[in-house]
């Protein structure tokens, strides 16, 4: 049987995710499990981001989903048909950044992308140097295009990689930690294209270790620890499913303390000029709360919910930090 990406019944067999795994799992030899029983749902035109400290298991997965190495156990679908099996039809159509890039140190930036562009038989001869100028300008490494690569800082490694991905419109961009080893700037650089990629139709699916990227960027998330899936869904929700933190400014914080606990207010946590709590259901009234404090004599100088980040959420559902340095 012949497979096609354009096959509509394969899309359809996936209800519009760009990926699909159940049950994904991975095993290394010497008994590591880095994967285990992943089922992720990727929605077209999302930009979805794949979070995890390191060692949760988001280079495996990419790897597994790019069909670079087998599953243990559990399969993926990508585009529609599964991976590793249909990879000759589906990588066509995907951009991947993978860890450490193979680059020719020996060849400048330009040589290495229409070396790569030559590699693809669908790529036409007469506009390569026209792709690569294009792609080149993309990551903003046009006044590099020169220097060989050997001599280019990581920052700009995982530039030359973004472009190789960019060299053909794709209908996916897998990016594996694709801000990693840049300073916040080149960072600001890679967002901005993501968000312009995505509004010209690419799903794009990206990991990183930094909540806040995520936040910035991602329409979609998924949070890996340990191997396992913790949760996934549109970052709105995941955010939501914290409570924010109630936030009392006031010069008395004692008194605050005392009342909000009298009102049953949990994780009540003062500080010199403020108290800060689990803000309290939402079928509590807030100004009865505000009126108690005010009535038990505390001056308040600001009464806010602070609305919970995807941080909180993190912390929330694990009971730990999330630890960005691995
Ligand atoms: N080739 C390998 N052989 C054995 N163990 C590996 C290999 N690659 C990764 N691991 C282990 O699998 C786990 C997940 O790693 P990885 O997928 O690279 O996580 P992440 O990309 O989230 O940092 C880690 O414990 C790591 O040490
Ligand atoms: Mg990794």
């Amino acid at each position: 049987m012949t497979e096609s990406v354009d096959d509509p019944a394969g899309a359809s067999a996936d209800d519009g995710a760009v990926i699909r795994t159940r049950a994904l799992t991975k095993r290394y030899r010497g008994g590591q499990l880095a994967v285990d029983g992943l089922d992720l749902t990727v929605p077209a035109g999302s930009v979805f981001g794949f979070l995890g400290p390191n060692g949760s298991g988001k280079t495996t997965t990419i790897r597994m989903l790019m069909g670079l190495i087998e599953p243990t156990a559990g399969s993926a679908r990508v585009l529609g048909h599964p991976m590793p099996r249909a990879a000759r039809v589906v990588l066509p159509h995907v951009g991947a950044l993978i860890e450490g890039p193979a680059l020719y140190g020996f060849l400048s930036g330009r040589d290495n992308l229409l070396r790569y562009d030559a590699a693809d038989p669908t790529a036409d001869p007469r506009s390569r140097r026209a792709r690569v100028t294009a792609a080149l300008e993309r990551v903003g490494l046009t006044a590099a295009a020169g220097k060989k690569a050997k001599a280019y800082s990581l920052g700009m490694k995982q530039r030359l990689g973004l472009a190789a991905a960019l060299l053909q419109p794709r209908r996916l961009l897998v990016l594996d930690e694709p801000t990693n080893g840049l300073d916040p700037q080149g960072m600001r650089e890679i967002r901005s294209l993501v968000r312009e990629l995505a509004a010209e139709g690419t799903t794009v699916f990206l990991s990183s270790h930094l909540l806040d990227e995520i936040e910035q960027v991602c329409t979609h998330a998924a949070v890996m620890a340990q191997g396992r899936l913790i949760v996934q869904g549109p970052v709105a929700d995941l955010a939501a499913g914290a409570r924010g933190r109630l936030v009392v400014t006031t010069p008395d914080p004692a008194d605050a303390a005392r009342v909000l606990k009298e009102q049953g207010v949990v994780d009540v946590v003062p500080a010199e000029d403020r108290v800060s709590a689990e803000a309290p259901p939402a079928d509590r009234d807030l100004a009865d709360l505000n009126s108690a404090l005010v009535t038990a004599g505390v001056r308040v100088r600001g009464f806010a919910v602070e609305r919970a980040s995807l941080e909180d959420a993190f912390v929330a559902l694990t009971g730990e930090g999330f630890d960005v340095a691995g």
